[in-house]
């Protein structure tokens, strides 16, 4: 047995447990081409005498794969143990941070879920412009000329010379779009109106100049004031919630007959009493009743045939509600830290 054979054969059998640093330099002290013992083996091959060189050029060929295994394998291991190394301490369990896209504005959202529970009733959407004449804000809805909302203390006029329907103005509430809808004479109708409206106010923490409110009218033959409570009931336990009490209380509006407010139970405290609604369990949501028979002869519509209901509810005050914003001012800032929060 050639002596280097042995020899080589120990270090292989050592390869397995060997360092990184340690391996790289195994590796030329074996198999480097100028200096590796097994290179200098197989090199003076052709100077041992004929029957020692094919007994000993077997086995160092064999030595040779050996250890190129044993190196490769070696390698392979420590490269798995730098990979693992990487991932330690890192919680693959942990969500991934989400790139911020932008969110909508929760008056926009509340708008939306508001719209989507009536087109499911079959309203259908409508819209008016937000410069109006005194007409449509005011005199078809049956408002008497000297009503005090016509008041130049608040209403905000628009300094233009009187049209065919009078002054103009920014509109104060979406109700003129009723007339717009129905003087267009295609009934019967179903519409859900959201928009922004003015009035002469300052703000403090819970009025605003410009907000934004959503119009309801249905109008049709045999349309009964059970119609109005159903339909709005309904809406309440969509918006707020199945279990959600709902109660109407007698009101005024000029343009319908009779009118109600419907409140919900109140959404802080649920209903016993609380500094957000004033101690009385409830917080008024919207407004609304039967549509004015005047109003509908104002639009072109006979009254004796058709009948209808009509509400109008302010967004700001329900998603402030909805969401336990404390002052109105927050839905107007602008501030990336608070719109933030809002999916
Ligand atoms: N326009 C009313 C307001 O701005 C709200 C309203 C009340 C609208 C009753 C309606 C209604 O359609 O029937 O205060």
């Amino acid at each position: 047995m050639h002596p280097a054979l042995a020899r080589l054969a120990e270090r292989l059998a050592r390869v397995p447990a060997l360092g990184a640093a340690e391996l790289e330099a195994e590796h030329v002290a074996v198999l480097g081409r100028k200096s590796g013992e097994l290179t200098a083996l197989l090199k003076s091959l052709a100077t041992l005498p004929l029957d020692e060189r094919k007994a000993v050029g077997a086995e160092a060929n064999r030595l040779r794969a050996g250890f190129e295994a044993a190196f490769e394998a070696r390698r392979a291991e420590f490269a798995a143990e730098a990979g693992r190394a990487a991932w330690r301490g890192v919680d693959l369990t942990m969500p991934a941070r989400r790139r911020w896209a932008g969110s909508r504005h929760p008056v926009t959202r509340v708008g939306d879920e508001i719209t989507a529970i009536f087109r499911e009733l079959g309203f259908v959407r409508a819209t008016g412009p937000e410069a109006e004449s005194e007409w449509l804000n005011f005199l078809a809805l049956n408002f008497p000329p000297d009503h005090p909302a016509m008041d130049l203390h608040d209403t905000l006029y628009l300094g233009e010379a009187p049209g065919p329907e009078g002054r103009m103005l920014l509109r104060t509430h979406t109700s003129p779009v009723q007339v717009r809808v129905l003087r267009e004479g295609a009934l019967p109708v179903r519409v859900i109106v959201p928009g922004t409206v003015y009035r002469k106010d300052s703000f403090d923490p819970s009025h605003a100049p410009a907000f934004t409110q959503v119009e309801g009218l249905a109008v049709d033959e045999g349309i009964s004031f059970v119609d109005l409570q159903a339909t709005l009931a309904h809406f309440a336990r969509a918006l707020f919630g199945p279990e959600t009490a709902v109660r109407f209380r007698p009101s005024f509006f000029p343009f319908t007959e009779p009118s109600a407010e419907m409140d919900v139970a109140c959404r802080i405290c649920g209903g016993t009493g609380c500094p957000a609604c004033k101690g009385s369990g409830w917080m008024e949501i919207l407004g609304c009743g039967m549509v004015h028979p005047q109003v509908l002869a104002n639009c072109g519509v006979d009254p004796e045939r058709y009948t209808g209901f009509a509400f109008g509810m302010g967004l700001e005050r329900i998603a402030m509600n909805r969401f336990g914003i404390p002052d109105i001012r927050l839905l107007y800032d602008g501030d990336m830290r608070f719109l933030g929060q809002f999916e």
